[in-house]
């Protein structure tokens, strides 16, 4: 089979198309022949070394496709079934994947392939952000960063679905257009405005109640500076680097707040909550409420564009590779 591996961390040209054999399950596993990988950020981190992984090493941890075998014990798939994974394990880009069955979702009717390994991913993780992390309620006015991306369009449309005032902040003009057509209230161009200011001007002053950051290093100061007395700091990814060491007292002179740094993997633990967690997602995107934006595609020799691009802010909505 066709694989993308890398020996070195480094940048996008560090990432190599191999012939590999194909893989088998073992007991407890699924053999998935993709369709669809989908590709996220956190590809990136593991690339560059930000999030160290032993080398040399596949890529990816999503995708979506026909289960092509399973192994010794697996009740939970036959073959010949649609499945999609979100969490691994690294080396999603290539034509076959083993899984544990335990870690991967049965496509229920009416949720295509591509839209699964587009949404698997970015949507549990706008599911538990918006449901878990913080309960999202009807009149809410929350702050949502990088909102025309993955991740962020998912939020923008759900948390408009839970009734929230949304405020969002993009890259560029485009972006803010898109934006606003998916429901974003209000939206700041953060690479110009002041955006604590812009937040304090929309809120009549009293800031937001939560902040959903995943830009990292050059928004930590405004998001905390955005949030109402109290407020919770979810900080959940460092598209621009890691956010500064924090001197806990920020928190009390900020205004008592709180901070969390949460993970997806830690909010669908157990295949309950992986089941319960994609089941939301699943039907949110069946009613309508949520639609998924497959932005680019790349054929999967094309890993470095890709890398090029969604580290070079050039894409919106979910990217996919395709083998
Ligand atoms: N904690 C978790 O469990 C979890 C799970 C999934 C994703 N995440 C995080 O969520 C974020 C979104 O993931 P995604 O896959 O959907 O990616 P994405 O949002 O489609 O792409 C990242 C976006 O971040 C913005 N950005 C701001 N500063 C940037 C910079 N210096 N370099 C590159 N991009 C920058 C860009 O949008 P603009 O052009 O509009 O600025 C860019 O399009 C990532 O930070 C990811 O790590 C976390």
């Amino acid at each position: 089979m066709r694989a993308i591996r890398f020996e070195t961390t480094g940048g996008p040209e560090v990432l190599q198309l191999v012939e590999l054999p194909a893989p088998r399950p073992g007991a407890g596993e699924i053999l998935i022949r993709h369709q669809a990988v989908g590709l996220n950020f956190i590809d990136t981190y593991h690339r560059s070394g930000l999030y160290p992984v032993a080398l040399p090493s596949g890529l990816g941890v999503e995708g979506a496709g026909v289960v092509e075998a399973v192994g010794e014990g697996v009740e939970r798939f036959q073959p010949g079934d649609l499945a999609a994974y979100a969490s691994g394990p690294l080396g999603a880009y290539a034509e076959l994947h083993v899984v544990p069955a335990e870690r991967a979702v049965r496509l229920p009717a009416g949720i295509d392939v591509s839209i699964a390994a587009a949404a698997l991913l970015k949507g549990m993780t706008a599911e538990f952000l918006l449901r878990r992390c913080h309960p999202v309620a009807a009149g809410e006015t929350i702050l949502i960063h990088a909102a025309a991306g993955g991740v962020g369009q998912i939020l923008v449309q759900w948390a408009k679905q839970l009734g929230a005032v949304v405020i969002a902040t993009v890259g560029s003009e485009p972006k803010a257009e898109r934006v606003r057509a998916l429901g974003a209230d209000h939206v700041i161009l953060y690479r110009q405005e002041d955006v604590a200011a812009q937040v304090r001007r929309i809120t009549g002053g009293a800031g937001v109640p939560v902040a959903y950051d995943s830009v990292g290093a050059a928004t930590f100061d405004a998001t905390l500076a955005s949030l109402a007395r109290r407020g919770l700091f979810v900080s959940y990814g460092n598209a621009s680097g890691p956010p500064p060491p924090l001197e806990i007292g920020r928190l009390a002179r900020a205004g008592s707040m709180f901070l969390t740094r949460p993970t997806l993997f830690d909010y669908v633990a157990s295949v309950e909550e992986l089941d319960e967690s994609a089941a939301a997602l699943f039907a949110i995107i069946a009613s309508g409420g949520v639609r998924i934006e497959i932005g680019q595609t790349f054929p999967l020799a094309e890993a470095r564009a890709a890398h090029e691009a969604l580290e070079g802010r050039a894409t919106t909505g979910a990217s996919l590779l395709i083998p």
